[in-house]
């Protein structure tokens, strides 16, 4: 397994420790998204069979490594389930009554069930009108009193299960939740010279709280990264600094008015380490989900708000010591 994952990750960098998986980037969007969907479909089918956890994330990266499971000959469990996830996915493309299919299969009963349950929870998402999660038209639901649109629940599904719940879209409402605590600072963020601003401010707080200087650095570096972003692709915003005593954590909210992030790219900004819309570096995000606990998106057409959480502690805990 070692060999198998070592291979996965050959092109990796350090972030992919986080589970960030570094992709080819030869891959087109649309084979990108029908083995996210395969390998989502695989997960889901080895919880059913009570496989454990780290088996439905690994299962997920086994399927963005090859194109198709179609003609290899099955080594092992996982990759009967990868090919069973494809076949159901093909049927789906060729409007063949699922279920029926599954039940012909000459397979065992726990694995004709699972098959079953899946499509029976995913149905709507995966199998039918042939390729909803990659409907251009679908927007990340706006406002927080719409039912959730079933793909950007996919999306939220697919992106966190991939990496492995450092990022995470949210919605308007969970937003909320995450401005509650402690504000100690809030800057507009308008111009490039807002972003030192912004950074020196935080600086100061972190120094006054004494806490790890290396740690600091490294949390003011994606703060940078997440303000630039608004400037480069938004216009304009805000940052603000909130203190979370009950989790322990420190956040960074940066909101902005900007155009949103198109759903579609989202698996490949979240992804894939050097992906860029603007065909600059797209280390961001990678730097991101490598610094930080967990980044959080909410996103609609009228703006974006990015929260970086990080985890202090250590350093509440050591002050309670000293
Ligand atoms: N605030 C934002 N609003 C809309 N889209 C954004 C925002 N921040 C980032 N993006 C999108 O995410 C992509 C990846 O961002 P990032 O990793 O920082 O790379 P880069 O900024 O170099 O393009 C951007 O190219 C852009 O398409
Ligand atoms: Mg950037």
């Amino acid at each position: 397994m070692r060999r198998f994952l070592n291979k996965v990750f050959k092109h990796t960098t350090k972030s992919s420790q986080f589970g960030a998986p570094t992709l080819p980037s030869d891959l087109s969007f649309s084979e990108l998204t029908y083995m996210t969907k395969r390998g989502f479909l695989a997960g889901k089918l080895s919880q059913y069979l009570s496989m454990k956890r780290e088996e439905g994330s690994s299962l997920f990266y086994q399927s963005l490594a090859r194109t198709t499971f179609k003609k290899s000959k099955i080594e092992n469990d996982h990759e009967r389930l990868l090919q069973l996830s494809e076949q159901m996915l093909e049927w789906g493309k060729q409007n063949e009554n699922i279920p029926e299919k599954i039940k012909k299969l000459d397979v065992k009963d726990d694995i004709q069930n699972a098959m079953l349950k899946a499509y029976d929870m995913f149905e709507k998402d995966l199998f039918l009108s042939g390729d909803v999660i990659l409907d251009e038209n679908s927007e990340v639901s706006a406002k927080h009193n719409e039912k959730p649109d079933p793909t950007w629940l996919v999306y939220r599904e697919v992106i966190f299960a991939a990496t492995q719940g450092q990022f995470l879209l949210i919605s308007e409402e969970e937003v909320t939740t995450y401005k509650a605590g402690n504000v100690l600072y809030e800057g507009w963020i308008k111009e490039r010279s807002d972003i030192p601003t912004c950074r020196n401010q935080a600086k100061e707080i972190f120094e006054q709280k004494e806490f790890n200087k290396a740690k600091v650095m490294s949390w003011l570096l994606v703060l940078s990264e997440a303000i630039t972003n608004t400037i480069k692709h938004a216009e304009e915003g805000k940052m603000t600094l909130i203190e979370d005593g009950e989790k322990k954590e420190m956040r960074f909210v940066i909101e902005d008015k900007g155009p949103g992030f198109s759903l579609e790219e989202l698996p490949k900004t979240t992804l894939l380490a050097g992906y860029s819309t603007k065909k600059s570096m797209g280390q961001g995000f990678s730097l991101m989900m490598k610094m930080s606990k967990q980044v959080l998106l909410y996103t609609s057409p009228v703006g974006s708000t990015v929260i970086l959480t990080f985890d202090c502690s250590q350093e509440i805990e050591g002050k309670v010591v000293s």
